[in-house]
């Protein structure tokens, strides 16, 4: 795909496919901006006559393609409702484009033109770039590897090549490059997404680390260090080791680390993910219904590893330590009991009192490990907690953080691209929760408030520096699917950092 942006000469010259012109609603009625005020000008009116005939108002989501309009070099145009004006957030531009990428999807256009015209400006211009291309990945995104040619469904008709942005004032650096970060940050979704939705049999920890090296390899500012069982236990990762050790899988702790800054020496974002490829709950075995599900329990270290490509692709000047805790939870003769007690890498003991709660157990080590490279921020991902799904839903993902104005940074960075989060609290009286009988630390807190003694536990291991955790349980798939989420917000949050 081919993405630009252009000062639009005229809407009534582009000879693209397919124009799209955002239309407006005021008070129940259509309102036309500059491009569609151009078009309804010179084919006498067909915008206005057909907005007349009361089916269209421009409300959010509703669509209307005209064809060959009298005086417009362009055999379609697509009106797209957006709805209230004052009330446009990323989140409506977001549900129009996907409308509207789905619309041309399911035709003939191979280019097209938004038309965004003097309806966005600043920093929503920006916005608005990115979101597009964003949308439009999300749009033609499937994973195909698993089904016969005959099988798959062919509803899948992409013939668009190109996506032109036009906008009617003119263009500053900034817009252009918010293209190349959409560009960017859609590969590394596609990354994330692809990790994600491959089954647990392919998709192991020894699996993650091979797809971690292609990545190393494709850019010569990463390097790649993947640390076997072996050398975990030298480095005393019991906590870690505790997980993985049911499983014929070996646990892998994978280590990338990108060096964008002009100053290589410069103290780096960590980005640590959960990447339990199957969690079947260990020897407190799951239920079986919906289990399935639980290959998606590496969504954190995917979406690490893809915030890594999307960075590697934008060329970030920051310098990143990615950490991705890869492992299978799995019962078996060997795997660890409840009531097993064991010492984590920072010499605290655990008695796991719940083998299911095993992401704070692979995450402690990590997070430990990776205190040796002095980090400015750490931001770990996780489909940690099923509490976090009761707490927020589907919707937005919780940032539990030991500083709130990292935890801020981080909400809005989400608001700004549309890819939300949501904080919720921790402290002593929470961690309470987690006092052992015999050990430092019991790995579980409790029915009450479950994604915050989760995050907690994690806090025990993460006082040297600035941290925050992200929940995803909620938001890393959804139905059947990967969202590839949340490496847009940990995109903006970096491109945000570096400014
Ligand atoms: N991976 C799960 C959390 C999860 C469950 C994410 C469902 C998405 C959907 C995690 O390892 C887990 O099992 N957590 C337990 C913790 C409990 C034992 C304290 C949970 O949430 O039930
Ligand atoms: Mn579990
Ligand atoms: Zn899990």
């Amino acid at each position: 795909m081919k993405y630009s942006v252009n000062k639009a000469s005229s809407s009534l010259t582009n000879s693209d496919d397919c124009i799209v012109v955002p239309v407006f609603c005021v008070k129940n009625k259509a309102v036309l901006h500059t491009a569609a005020k151009q078009i309804d000008e010179a084919s006498n009116g067909a915008i206005i006559q057909f907005i007349e005939t009361g089916d269209f108002t421009g409300k959010s989501e509703q669509i209307q393609m005209l064809y060959q309009l009298e005086g417009v070099s362009a055999p379609r145009v697509l009106l797209v409702g957006c709805g209230d004006q004052d009330k446009f957030t990323t989140k409506a531009l977001d549900t129009v484009t996907k409308k509207a990428c789905k619309t041309v999807k399911d035709s003939n256009i191979k280019s097209l033109s938004f038309y965004l015209a003097d309806t966005f400006t600043g920093k929503m211009a920006e916005q608005a770039s990115t979101q597009i291309i964003l949308a439009h990945a999300d749009s033609t995104y499937s994973l195909d590897d698993y089904k016969s040619k005959d099988e798959s469904d062919d509803d899948k008709n992409d013939t668009l090549e190109t996506i032109s942005i036009a906008f009617s004032s003119k263009i500053d650096a900034d817009v252009t490059t918010a293209v190349s970060h959409g560009a960017g940050i859609a590969k590394g979704m596609k990354l994330s997404r692809d990790l994600a939705n491959h089954p647990g049999n392919v998709c192991t920890p020894t699996y993650i680390a091979d797809i971690a090296k292609t990545v190393a390899d494709d850019f010569s500012n990463i390097s790649l260090d993947v640390l076997e069982e072996a050398d975990m236990e030298k480095l005393g990762m019991g906590a870690f080791l505790s997980v993985s050790k049911g499983s014929d899988e070996p646990g892998k702790m994978i280590v990338l680390e990108y060096k964008g800054a002009k100053d290589k020496s410069q103290a780096p974002v960590a980005l640590v993910g959960k990447g339990v490829t199957f969690d079947t709950g260990g020897i407190s075995l799951k239920p079986g219904a919906s289990m399935d599900e639980m290959k998606f329990d590496m969504s954190g270290a995917a979406s690490m590893l893809g915030t890594l490509k999307a960075c590697a692709e934008m060329q970030l000047p920051v310098n990143l330590v990615v950490v991705l805790a890869a492992a299978e939870n799995m019962p078996s003769g060997r795997a660890t009991k409840p009531g097993d007690i064991v010492t984590s890498m920072a010499g605290k003991t655990i008695e796991v009192l719940n083998t299911d709660a095993e992401g704070r157990l692979v995450l402690c080590d990590a997070l430990t490990y990776v205190g040796k490279y002095k980090p400015a921020v750490v931001i770990d991902t996780a489909t940690l907690t099923g509490a976090c799904i009761i707490a927020l839903g589907h919707h937005i993902c919780a940032v539990l953080s030991n500083d709130d104005a990292l935890a801020s940074d981080i909400i809005d960075a989400g608001n700004t691209i549309n890819d939300r989060a949501w904080q919720l609290p921790i402290g002593e009286d929470y961690k309470k929760q987690l006092k052992s009988a015999f050990a430092d630390l019991g790995n579980i807190g409790g029915r009450p408030a479950g994604t915050i003694t989760a995050a907690c536990f994690l806090a025990e291991f993460t006082k040297e520096y600035k941290w925050a955790h992200i929940d995803i349980a909620g938001t890393a798939w959804t139905g059947k699917d990967s969202t590839g989420r949340p490496v847009p917000l940990l995109s903006q949050y970096l491109i945000n950092y570096v400014k």
